[in-house]
């Protein structure tokens, strides 16, 4: 009997995730595995509900935003009851493997599944770049290109008003896409969750560069940190008089098309599960480092912290 292979795509989606799909279907199929595609992620583990995918149900997707199996949070699977019936759903299908696509939400979910032996290879996939393991997350590239063409935009009209804007990014408590698209989109000043707020030091870049005839600004807030729109809205006025626009970027930057470094790291890490799985290795989180892929056992993935490059913090303000 042919080996099998189930893949599935699960928490916020992020560009990149259907070319990390495309890789599994395709290589594992070329190999002469059999790859079922789980709809809505642990959920769809729960729910049975997934097929056998051929070469062409992968089709024209390597080049779209989203994600082609749907994605899901499921509560239910840190239930028993729910991953006990995921489980059966797996030994049921005779599936020797799950290949899971995500951020560490899913990463956890795999170790769950591990743990209750189902082997699982991970592949790093979201936005916010919140893996300490790996240097790179699928999406997180594509949404700081996103946010950087927003950036340009705003700061178009910010300069023709002579406005301060303050632009919201996500990241859950990762300052990563802050960092990247401050540093690269020439912000003046940046507010991430790894570090505590300073609202004065923020005053002052503002009237330093009004006494170089600077006459607008651009501020971004990572949605994680500990200081509000209101409290830099505030800071803002009483340092300069001025009321600032404020933007969410929201879900703008979770969609669109994926860079080409998302679609090369999505394929790398995607035929590695494959061979992963072909060989035989036992669960494995998949990393891409130093333009590299690599593995790790899971648990040892879990264990590694992440920590934000405050070199960056420490140019944005220098260069403001
Ligand atoms: O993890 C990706 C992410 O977009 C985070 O940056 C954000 O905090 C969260 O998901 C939003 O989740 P939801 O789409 O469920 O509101």
């Amino acid at each position: 009997m042919a080996k099998r292979i189930g893949v599935l795509t699960s928490g916020g989606d992020s560009p990149g995730m259907n070319a990390a799909v495309r890789a599994v279907v395709r290589a594992g199929v070329n190999a002469g595995l059999e790859v079922f595609g789980i709809n809505r992620g642990f959920k769809g583990l729960i729910e049975n509900d997934m097929k056998l995918f051929t070469i062409n149900d992968v089709g024209d997707i390597i080049q779209r935003g989203g994600t082609k199996l749907k994605t899901a949070r499921s509560p239910e699977f840190m239930t028993p009851q729910g991953i006990y019936a995921a489980i059966e759903n797996i030994k049921e299908r005779n599936i020797d493997a799950i290949v899971t696509i995500g951020g560490d939400g899913t990463l956890k979910g795999a170790k769950s599944l591990n743990d209750r032996g189902i082997v699982c290879y991970h592949i790093p996939a979201t936005i916010d770049n919140d893996l300490g393991y790996t240097d790179y997350t699928i999406g997180f590239d594509s949404a700081v290109n996103t946010v950087l063409y927003a950036i340009n935009n705003i700061k178009e009209t910010g300069i023709a008003h002579d406005k301060t804007t303050v632009i919201e990014v996500m990241g859950r408590d990762c300052g990563d896409i802050a960092l990247r698209a401050g540093l690269t989109g020439g912000a003046e000043y940046i507010f991430i969750p790894e570090v505590e707020a300073n609202l004065d030091e923020m005053g002052k870049i503002i009237i330093d560069g009004y006494k170089r005839n600077k006459t607008n600004n651009l501020i971004i807030r990572a949605e994680g940190s500990a200081v509000t729109m209101d409290q830099i809205a505030g800071k803002v006025k009483e340092t300069t008089g001025e009321e600032i626009r404020r933007v969410d970027l929201g879900y703008l930057q979770r969609g669109g098309t994926p860079s080409a470094l998302d679609r090369m790291i999505a394929t790398l890490t995607g035929v590695r599960a494959v061979e992963l799985a072909i060989n035989d290795t036992g669960s494995r989180a998949i990393a891409y480092t130093q333009g590299r892929v690599e593995e790790y056992e899971i648990d040892e993935a879990i264990s590694i912290g992440r920590n934000p490059d405050l070199d960056l913090l420490e140019l944005i303000k220098a260069l403001a």
